[in-house]
């Protein structure tokens, strides 16, 4: 996980970071919690689990019984997650060095795809591509889960919320925390290295990809969750037409 991705998550925290551990749960702990709710995933499901990081998400999964494939491109974090499962005797949890952006799986073959805190460095086109993937890789019925840093660019007052609670904890850092909000700033503006997307342009690449029942909610300060399903086609309720109008077979 680089420094990053750390300020990133440690943002989606910051409303409890002064807690003391254990009182009340962590934003980070909320989202979590919040994904794993939403994958409503059964024993023997099989998960696929997309940036995974250390197994935040992925270790409480495969401990409920499901089949979960962990993928990361940071090898130490998948060092430490195969680690992680071997001491808790979780054989069901296979890891998958490789880039989300340029993954292959095969269609029809996951029951519930999840992923936390992952995506905002994708570019668009590829976060589309990405949900699209998502799509053909679901059995029909299957559930995707998205949970992100979801704002945009300032349109929406929410947008502006959340930028404003950003500056705020971050200027209460000194003079290190007025560097970092000149990075961030300049990255969000330029969005160099990292481009959230908002909740609503995230609801409208599940649509465009198929996906039925989407939920949409704000989980904790910038994070948000997107959920979808991968419809089950239904059977035609018109006559099969095709054979209907087939001629009679010739006789010989
Ligand atoms: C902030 S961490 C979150 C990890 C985990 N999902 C969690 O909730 O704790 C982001 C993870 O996504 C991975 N990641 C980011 N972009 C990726 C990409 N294009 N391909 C593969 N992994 C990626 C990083 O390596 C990192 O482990």
């Amino acid at each position: 996980m680089t420094d990053s991705e750390l300020t990133s998550h440690k943002a989606a925290n910051h409303d409890t970071v002064n807690n003391k551990k254990g009182s009340h749960p962590t934003g980070l702990e909320k989202v979590t919690a919040a994904v794993l709710a939403a994958a409503h995933v059964q024993a023997s499901d099989r998960v696929i689990d997309l940036g995974c990081g250390a197994g935040l998400v992925s270790l409480p999964l495969a401990e409920g019984g499901a089949r979960v494939l962990a993928v990361d491109s940071n090898q130490v974090l998948l060092a430490r997650l195969e680690r992680a499962a071997r001491d808790r005797s979780l054989p069901g949890l296979e890891v998958l060095a490789r880039p989300i952006d340029c993954l292959s799986l095969p269609a029809d073959s996951a029951d519930v795809i999840v992923t936390s805190y992952a995506l905002h460095r994708l570019r668009d086109a590829d976060k589309q591509r990405l949900v699209a993937a998502a799509y053909r890789w679901l059995k029909p019925g299957g559930t995707f889960v998205v949970a992100d840093m979801m704002f945009g660019r300032g349109t929406t007052s929410r947008d502006r919320a959340i930028i404003r609670s950003k500056v705020r904890v971050l200027a209460r850092r000194g003079l290190g925390g007025w560097w970092r909000i000149a990075k961030n700033g300049c990255r969000y503006l330029v969005r160099v290295r990292e481009h959230p997307v908002s909740i609503s342009a995230w609801t409208a690449m599940f649509a465009r990809a198929g996906f039925t029942g989407i939920t949409a909610s704000s989980i904790v300060n910038e994070a948000g969750l997107v959920s979808g399903r991968r419809p089950v086609p239904q059977p035609s309720a018109e006559p099969d037409h095709a054979s209907a109008a087939a001629p009679p077979a010739p006789r010989m």
